[in-house]
């Protein structure tokens, strides 16, 4: 089973871990710590047998919201984790008012594609070759329900 709750600061050594080996070269411990102090931000991290697996980054304005970073650690994938993470992390959200979410991914990540799409996202649009490798950016929103 695993448990989804808000990031401490003892956890900043294993979410850099997470981000170094998920999306490198990925957040240091230090911006992390950053983004942990601010009131704007939400980080839930899985944890599963005592270990963090997974870890969701959002970033809040009045009633909108960003997800800056998703990322589950690949021996652990396709278990539900990212599913678990979003819906804890929309509950917070609904919380502090937030009524829309918005992220990009790249064109070429299908995977997170597909997983935002089966998670109520829609695609809203793209930003031509937005990536340093001449990526597309697509954007994509998600309405939350109150
Ligand atoms: C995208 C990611 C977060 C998904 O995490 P996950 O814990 O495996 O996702 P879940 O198990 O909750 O997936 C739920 C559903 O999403 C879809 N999905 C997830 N991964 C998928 C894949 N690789 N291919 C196709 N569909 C996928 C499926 O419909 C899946 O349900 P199913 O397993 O019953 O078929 C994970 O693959 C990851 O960390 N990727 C690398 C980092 C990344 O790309 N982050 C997003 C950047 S914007």
């Amino acid at each position: 089973m695993n448990q989804v709750r808000p990031a401490r600061a003892a956890d900043l050594g294993a979410l850099a871990e997470i981000e170094r080996r998920v999306l490198p070269p990925g957040w240091s411990e230090e911006e992390l710590r950053e983004f942990l102090r601010a009131e704007s931000s939400l980080c839930l991290v899985a944890v599963r047998q005592g270990r963090i697996v997974g870890s969701v980054l959002y970033r809040s304005v009045l009633d909108e919201a960003e997800l800056l970073r998703l990322a589950v650690l690949r021996h652990h994938r396709r278990r539900g984790v990212a599913g678990e993470l979003l819906q804890a992390a929309e509950g917070g959200l609904r919380e502090r008012g937030v009524a829309h979410c918005h992220l990009e991914v790249r064109a070429d990540n299908l995977a997170a594609r597909s997983f935002y799409e089966r998670s109520g996202w829609s695609e809203s649009g793209r930003r031509p070759g937005y990536y340093p490798d001449g990526v597309d950016a697509v954007l994509m929103d998600r309405r939350l329900e109150s």
